[in-house]
């Protein structure tokens, strides 16, 4: 599984530790993330991730700025994905189960490390439970405008 990484530059220090846990969790990461802190504009990263998570099929990314409401405003505006603003493991473990969400949203300036953890974790480890919530999901994709 691969995913796909993007920041702005106030989610540059999170980006880094999402990176190496999702690598040392034997996932293959593309990173997006602006290399400098200089300020840079978020809907720009969100848009890299958000097509490269659509070209890639089964990809999911994770995108983080201060708190991960531009990120999720922006990806959602692409039809297929389902971004995810998550504060706490629960609402990641429910992105992935009731959502099918494909794209976690993170903030690096409210969330600390260890609760960063405990999302990633669920979010990796949850599989969508389709029945009832596939329905749900496919009346959402079904929107034209
Ligand atoms: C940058 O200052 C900040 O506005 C951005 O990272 C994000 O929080 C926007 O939603």
């Amino acid at each position: 599984m691969v995913y796909i990484l993007g920041t702005d530059h106030a989610g540059i220090i999170l980006g880094d530790f999402v990176k190496n846990y999702l690598i040392s969790n034997g996932f293959e990461v593309i990173d997006y993330s602006p290399k400098q802190a200089h300020k840079v504009d978020y809907p720009d990263f969100a848009q890299k991730v958000c097509k490269e998570v659509l070209k890639t099929g089964d990809a999911k990314g994770v995108l983080i700025c201060g708190t991960g409401i531009g990120m999720s405003i922006a990806a959602n505006r692409y039809k297929g994905i389902r971004a995810a603003l998550c504060l706490d493991a629960y609402m990641a473990k429910m992105a992935r189960l009731h959502n099918d969400a494909n794209i976690l949203c993170l903030a690096e300036r409210i969330s600390g490390l260890g609760e960063v953890e405990s999302i990633m974790e669920a979010f990796i480890h949850t599989e969508f439970e389709g029945g009832r919530h596939a329905c749900r999901v496919s009346k959402i994709e079904d929107f034209d405008s």
